[in-house]
């Protein structure tokens, strides 16, 4: 049987097919990385080490503020405390996010002046810890009271402001 020429011309060229076509055409590659700019969403950002103690310490303050004032409270008082003190413990190894932004030449004396911060909430601690004990309820309310003043304060010189 004869071919006709231009039938067997189109087969030797099966690129030019449609179907050869579009299984041809590689696929545009999947991209290396995710997109580093894929906005977090809000709170999600991780928290930094000094955070988390932090955060330990304002739960359990929350609760020492609410029972402060009640003798009947005092083991637990005393109790929430402790978390207080063991989270200070470990707060004052650490190193304020914001060191970051502070001039090189400045940063120690930022770290420094952050620690004995820290070293005075415990003193505070101390106090507050002796009140309870001795079932001084109005003086450990009164040291309450102080302690966050003294935070506020604190937290403004070393904490990094807020973004937007
Ligand atoms: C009872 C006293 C205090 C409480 C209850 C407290 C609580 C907190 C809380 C809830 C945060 C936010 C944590 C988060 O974003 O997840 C925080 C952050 C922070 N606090 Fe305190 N705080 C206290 C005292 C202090 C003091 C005295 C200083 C400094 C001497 C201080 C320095 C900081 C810093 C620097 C941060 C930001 C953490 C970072 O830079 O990584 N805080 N605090």
């Amino acid at each position: 049987m004869k071919i006709c020429p231009a039938l067997a011309w189109l087969a030797a060229f099966p690129i030019l097919s449609p179907a050869a076509s579009a299984s041809d055409v590689p696929a545009s590659p999947p991209p290396a990385t995710a997109p580093a700019a894929a906005p977090a969403a809000p709170g999600s950002e991780k928290k930094t080490e000094l955070e988390m103690r932090m955060d330990r310490m304002g739960k359990a303050f929350r609760k020492l503020k609410k029972q402060v004032g009640d003798p009947a409270q005092n083991a637990t008082s005393l109790e929430l405390l402790s978390a207080m003190e063991a989270a200070a413990k470990e707060a004052i190894e650490l190193t304020p996010a914001k060191a970051e932004d502070i001039p090189e030449d400045q940063r120690a004396k930022f770290e420094a002046d952050f620690q004995s911060g820290i070293k005075n909430l415990q003193d505070m601690f101390a106090k507050l810890r002796d009140a309870l004990t001795a079932g001084r309820n109005d003086d450990a309310a009164k040291l309450v009271d102080d302690i966050g003043a003294f935070e506020k304060k604190e937290h403004k010189e070393y904490r990094r402001p807020e973004k937007d």
